[in-house]
């Protein structure tokens, strides 16, 4: 157990929730936490939450009588070895940065001049992305801040951006290396969520030569394979026929036909979180496939039995509860009706999310795509961009969902 202190500044933003669990895992760990809320972070979490969680007084105004008389700023700023400030607001971090000292967080920062200081920041992305805040976090940088650069994903104003606060144990962990806590303190890391895509075109055989294929690249389903990977995720591919070549470091798992892409995907489903089906799969095969190449006969017609094919995402999404990945994820490629089709195939399909798309305008092997992601009772529209672009917004709006 350590007796390292932590002091924890707590700014006006709705990831102030976030401290909570980040005053859990420090707590765990035997660190004493004092918590600082500003007046606007009381809007979002109360100092009841925060004083239950740390077990210590929560400071909340500078000119509070008998909490300076217990313990006065100066001395609060004293007893910490470490200043947090999660989640850090544009307007905290100009504070700082121009040694504002008009409220208890200001003034204690400016107190803490000899500990190190931790900035999470969280804000919406314009703000951010502002000269101003940028100048601010570069000058707190300068200074020898350790600032925690903003994850992407969806902000609490419905954009999906940079902007969010990193994850409470993210924080945690850069604490315990400035404090010098050794590793057996540290949380084990989760494990890594899983993404099963499957992706291609199937390929149904007629005889040794010749097969019923479609026009899917695989583009897509590559994008969101290179999207999950760039995020940390482990990724599964079950792949049918793609012309170009999968990125590095996904598990692949060949499939070429829709009966051997069932098989792969029932067999991986209880290992995987996320499962998304990008791969085009004929919804019809041969009844029987010749063993010999079939010989042309002059003046002859082919007659070909078709019988359908397994519906490979619905047989996934209507696997009992324990055996069924958290979320289930089918694309729709349609040329007309697009979002009433997809919603059809939402229900009927027990899926999670359907990610529609009109191939008429934005047809197969094309580089660009526009997509809205539906679910029961939402639809998030991703408009016209390249398939990489899509592919990162997809993944992170799906990450925010499966929290
Ligand atoms: C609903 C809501 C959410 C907000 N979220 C953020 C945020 O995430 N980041 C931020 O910098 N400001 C945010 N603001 C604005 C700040 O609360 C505002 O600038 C306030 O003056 C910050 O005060 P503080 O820095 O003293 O906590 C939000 C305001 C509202 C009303």
């Amino acid at each position: 157990m350590s007796s390292k202190k932590i002091l924890l500044g707590i700014g006006g933003s709705i990831a102030a929730y976030k401290s909570a669990n980040l005053v859990r895992i420090f707590k765990k760990q035997g660190i004493s936490v004092r918590c600082v809320l500003t007046k606007s972070a009381e809007e979002f979490i109360t100092a009841q939450t925060l004083q239950a969680l740390s077990g210590e007084p929560v400071r909340r105004n500078l000119f509070d009588q008998q909490a300076e008389a217990a313990m006065s700023h100066i001395e609060l700023a004293r007893w910490a070895d470490c200043l947090i400030i999660a989640p850090t607001t544009a307007n905290l971090a100009a504070k700082f940065a121009s040694g504002i000292a008009d409220d208890l967080i200001s003034t204690l920062y400016l107190a803490a001049n000899d500990i190190p200081v931790i900035l999470a920041p969280a804000m919406n992305s314009k703000m951010l992305l502002h000269p101003a805040t940028q100048e601010n976090f570069r000058k707190l940088q300068q200074r020898g801040h350790y600032i925690l650069e903003s994850a992407s994903g969806e902000l609490a104003c419905g954009e999906n951006a940079i902007g969010r606060m990193q994850e409470p144990e993210k924080i945690a962990q850069k604490a315990f290396e400035v404090l010098g806590i050794s590793q057996p303190l540290t949380p084990p890391s989760p494990k890594p969520l899983t993404v099963t895509i499957t992706v291609g075109a199937t390929r149904e055989n007629i005889d040794p030569v010749r097969f019923i294929s479609n026009r899917s690249s695989g583009k897509m389903g590559f994008a969101l394979a290179r999207a999950a990977l760039k995020r940390g995720l482990k990724v599964n591919l079950i792949k049918a026929y793609c012309e170009q070549i999968p990125p590095e470091n996904c598990q692949i798992f060949p499939s070429e036909t829709a009966e051997k892409m069932l098989d792969t995907a029932l067999n991986i489903a209880n290992d995987t979180d996320i499962f998304i089906a990008t791969a085009a799969v004929a919804d019809y095969r041969p009844k029987k496939v010749l063993s010999q190449k079939h010989k042309k006969e002059r003046d002859g017609a082919l007659h070909l039995e078709l019988i359908e094919n397994p519906d490979i995402v619905a047989t996934v999404a209507q696997l009992p509860a324990d055996k069924r990945p958290k979320l289930v994820v089918g694309f729709a490629a349609e040329t007309e009706n697009l979002k009433n089709y997809a919603q059809e195939k939402l229900a009927k399909k027990n899926l999670d999310f359907i990610c529609a798309n009109d191939v008429s305008q934005f047809p197969f092997g094309g580089e660009l795509n526009e997509i809205s992601v539906i679910s029961k009772n939402d639809e998030k529209n991703f408009n016209a961009a390249t398939k990489t672009d899509i592919a990162e917004k997809i993944i992170d709006y799906l990450l925010s969902k499966i929290n």
